[in-house]
């Protein structure tokens, strides 16, 4: 074997580890599950707070003097490795009668080793956002090296030149980065070169306790980061969102625990949704709401699936009828999430026609494709982006399309889940397929999917989980 074959292996058996890991953290006790496809998913499932918020809000309350109260926490193992690491430095976290409540009292925040930070950070990519609040709290802080979905590199230079804005003096060691603020962090002028979810935040978490103003320009204007906004806020932040994706913030020089509810799960609940229509079912997805979800229920509707907004959730279902190709690129907020693309490309296989994805957020987010395509769809990658000068965000190097051409009948395989999407999608394939298909893997899903299995009961699929 070559040194890179075995690198490669290594890789792989990392990953399994990894994903065993998270399985286990909530609960699951099999690693694999075997569905019997062909059943439309029908009946309720509700879906809690945002992975892509709770997290966040988890480090947040590192800011406070007093203890913060977060609800509807979803239990998945991304926000177990949080709350590790929370616990690593000090951080007291109670769980309240209801399970989704967590207290966060970080009266005794303290330094961590870091070897201790680096084996609880395991696959996660939220670290980094610790980085400012240590800095402010504790003057110092360790970053280990970065997990997250293998969809690509996620480097971290945006977090990175920020943060060097802001004051801190930043050492890469062998094991990790290293930083330090002797002098404090004092506000900035920043612009991102591309709307990143995760250097907003950075800034954010930064700047609200940073002496003088903070002026964020080309920010990510998410959902989850306005409610990120809404609870450092109610912390006692002043912070301005203007147009064209602008953020003032006023540094002040305390801030308090928060109460807060987080928001719900937009890309959960467009995962059943495409789960709905590829199995031609019909699932109503409690906590959902509109608002957020805009642009990805104007694609459900144009691909041929229906849905109903109420109150407390949204029904999604297949109205019976041919499913229609679609055109759609991927982009930052209010654009059509790079998460979706990978549950949606499932019911695509199923449209009359051919639909392009443009994946233009990140690099090498097709991989799952291999697996459907041994499941009979006609899928093909290429590997430059499309070109479009209407375009808001600007092109970049590594941009990727898949061409789908459906229909396509799909059949039953084995598949190893590849990352937290991807592998959704690969569930939702297996339910739509004739026979039989054993998914290995599962606990990467654990990661961002509260009691998938649980609900795939629910909603009355035919499988054996041996949990
Ligand atoms: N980027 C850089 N340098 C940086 C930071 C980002 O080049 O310093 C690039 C990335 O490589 C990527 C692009 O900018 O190509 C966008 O990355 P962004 O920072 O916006 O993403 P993120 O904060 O790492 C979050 C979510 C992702 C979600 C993206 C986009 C979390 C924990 N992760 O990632 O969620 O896809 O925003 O909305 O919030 C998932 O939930 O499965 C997931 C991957």
């Amino acid at each position: 074997m070559t040194n890179t074959e075995i690198a490669a292996q290594d890789h792989a058996e990392g990953l399994k580890q990894d994903a065993r890991k998270a399985g286990a953290r909530v609960g699951l006790t099999s690693d694999e599950i075997i569905i019997n496809g062909g059943r439309p998913l029908t009946g309720r499932i509700e879906v809690r707070g945002a992975k892509n918020l709770a997290t966040k809000a988890m480090v947040a309350a590192l800011l406070g003097q007093t203890p913060s109260v977060l609800r509807n926490v979803p239990n998945i193992s991304d926000v177990r490795v949080v709350a590790g690491l929370l616990a690593l430095h000090g951080v007291l976290i109670t769980r309240g009668e209801d399970p989704g409540e967590w207290r966060l009292d970080p009266s005794n925040v303290e330094r961590a080793h870091h070897a201790d930070i680096d084996a609880h950070a395991g696959s996660s990519r939220i670290p980094i956002l610790f980085c400012g609040p240590l800095l402010h709290r504790l003057g110092e802080a360790f970053i280990p090296d970065l997990g997250g979905c293998r969809i690509g590199d996620r480097p971290i230079d945006f977090h990175l030149d920020a943060l060097r804005k802001f004051g801190a003096i930043v050492e890469k060691l062998p094991s990790g980065i290293s930083l330090s603020a002797p002098n404090g962090l004092t506000g900035a002028n920043i612009e991102l070169p591309y709307p990143s979810v995760g250097a907003t935040e950075q800034v954010l978490l930064t700047s609200v306790l940073a002496e003088g103003q903070t002026e964020l320009r080309n920010a990510a204007i998410e959902p989850e980061i306005i409610d990120l906004i809404c609870i450092l806020q109610k912390m006692g932040a002043i912070i301005t969102v203007e147009p064209n994706r602008v953020i003032f913030i006023e540094g002040v020089k305390e801030l308090r625990g928060y109460d807060h509810a987080a928001i719900f799960d937009r890309n959960e609940a467009a995962s059943w949704a495409a789960a709905a229509l590829a199995t031609k079912g019909d699932v109503f997805v409690g906590g959902a709401q509109q608002e957020e979800m805009m642009t990805f229920l104007n694609v459900f509707r144009k691909v041929g699936g229906d849905f109903d907004v109420h109150d407390d959730g949204i029904r999604f279902w297949h109205p019976g009828g041919a499913l229609k190709p679609v055109t759609i690129e991927t982009d930052v907020h209010p654009g059509f999430m790079t998460d979706w693309q990978q549950p949606l490309v499932v019911a695509l296989t199923q449209a009359e026609g051919v639909s392009t994805i443009h994946e233009t957020v990140y690099e090498n987010r097709f991989g799952f494709t291999d697996a459907l395509n041994e499941m009979g769809a006609n899928i093909v990658v290429y590997k430059d982006g499309l070109a479009d000068e209407a375009r808001r965000v600007k092109r970049r190097e590594f941009e990727q399309a898949a061409v789908i051409t459906g229909p396509t009948p799909l059949t039953g395989s084995d598949i190893e889940v590849p990352d937290l999407r991807g592998g959704f999608s690969h569930l939702i394939a297996a339910l739509t397929a004739s026979g039989q298909t054993k998914v290995t893997n599962l606990g990467i899903i654990s990661r961002g999917y509260e009691n998938f299995i649980e609900k795939l009961r629910l909603l009355g699929a035919d499988f054996v989980f041996e949990g």
